[in-house]
């Protein structure tokens, strides 16, 4: 076998061929390593469910104070062998393992308990979620980090599979990706229910070829029943491109703007994608981290933070102009429209030609000059 050797973060590792190692999911752990070292001021005990090369694990270890114990969980003994040789590698001190087991099987048979579990599959977190939330269960409150990579069935490319793996009908389209991270949220608060368990996010981020989600896990069926009461549903407009939300399967058979019919998405989360405290702790943590991506990372925590407190959905203005054929009004000039009449407005990570504001469509059209409703 040849292995060569990466750096990453404050980490230098040895990958090889054979086990998986993603250099394009830098920035992915990146975030993750912020919010580990973010999230509590309690010590952790982490579970790095499918470890691989063990990188995300070596760097949350090595990069952040509050971890205590790491165990690194692989169905793949080459892959185990490699983080055993990692773990040499970066000189690990604390409590490391690594465990050549199926992650289900690891989590569900007891005398492992963590208080932060990772899933970082191939593809979709749902086989995994139930085994990882019952094990939180056991320490009463933890912190529950899942990757999806199967973000076409997510953003409505193949619907019957997200049915059948989320429990959720999807919706293609403007506003796919916040809908897909809203599903996959969703799938979570209702494993965690009738487990007694409230599930809320604290951070969620959507890239091209995954979607990230890190929970904050209570055992409390108060909790759970609060988180369940998020959930609903969102309508779309196909023709002028208005967007509802739903708190209960209520949705309407036309558009109030121009009676078209409607597409629909859900259920899913409604409720808040971030927790602004933690996002400032991230800020903060990011600018005395020597990463590569520190530049990028600051922008995109400072956009997130100016949409924290901003209502689910976005309209794209590029998208808006299209369907009414006009140029694409100049940004800002939307933005102050908007606000000269008392909206609030915000950019958003999932669009970078989109607005989050809590203006109806009728609102942003008047804003951008456009009078009729196609
Ligand atoms: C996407 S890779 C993990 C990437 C890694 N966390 C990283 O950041 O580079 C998925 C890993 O999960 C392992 N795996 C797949 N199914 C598993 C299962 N049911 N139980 C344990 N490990 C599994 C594979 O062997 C593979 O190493
Ligand atoms: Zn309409």
């Amino acid at each position: 076998m040849e292995f060569n050797e990466i750096k990453e973060g404050k980490a230098t590792l040895s990958v090889t061929d054979s086990v998986f190692y993603n250099p394009h999911m830098e920035f992915n752990r990146d975030i993750s390593s912020l919010v580990v070292g973010a999230v509590s001021d309690f010590p952790l005990t982490v579970c790095d469910g499918m470890s691989a090369s063990g990188i995300r694990g070596i760097r949350y270890a090595m990069e952040n104070k509050n971890i205590e114990k790491i165990t690194f969980v692989d169905g793949d003994a080459n892959a185990c062998k490699l983080i055993e040789k990692n773990i040499v590698m970066n000189n690990i001190r604390i409590d490391a393992r690594v465990v050549n087991d199926d992650i289900n099987h690891h989590l569900y048979r007891g005398g492992f308990k963590y208080n932060f579990v990772e899933l970082d599959p191939f593809g979709s977190p749902v086989p995994f979620i139930r085994a990882a939330l019952l094990n939180l269960r056991a320490s009463k409150y933890g912190f529950l980090s899942v990757t999806a990579t199967d973000t076409a069935v997510l953003c409505g490319a193949h619907p019957k599979a997200c049915l059948i793996n989320y429990g959720s009908k999807p919706m293609n389209g403007p506003i796919c990706h916040e809908t897909g991270i809203r599903i996959l949220i969703s799938n979570v608060v209702k494993t965690a229910a009738p487990l007694h368990l409230g599930a809320i996010p604290v951070f969620s981020l959507s890239k091209r070829h995954y979607m990230k989600v890190i929970f904050k896990v209570q055992k409390s069926a108060k909790l759970a029943y609060d988180a369940m009461l998020k959930l609903g549903f969102v309508s779309m407009c196909q023709r002028c491109g208005n967007i509802k939300t739903y708190d209960r399967p209520s949705i309407e058979r036309s558009c109030e703007l121009c009676s078209s019919t409607l597409d629909w998405a859900g259920d899913l989360w409604l409720g808040k994608l971030y927790d602004i405290e933690l996002v400032d702790k991230m800020i903060g943590l990011n600018t005395v981290r020597g990463y590569t991506n520190k530049q990028k990372i600051d922008s995109l925590l400072k956009l997130i933070k100016s949409e924290t407190e901003m209502p689910p959905f976005y309209y794209d203005l590029h998208a808006i102009s299209d369907k009414h054929g006009i140029p694409s009004p100049k940004f800002e000039y939307v933005v102050n429209g908007l606000m000269a009449n008392g909206f609030s407005v915000s950019r958003t990570n999932f669009n970078p030609t989109a607005i989050k504001t809590d203006a109806g469509l009728k609102d942003v059209l008047q804003a951008m000059g456009i009078k009729n409703t196609k």
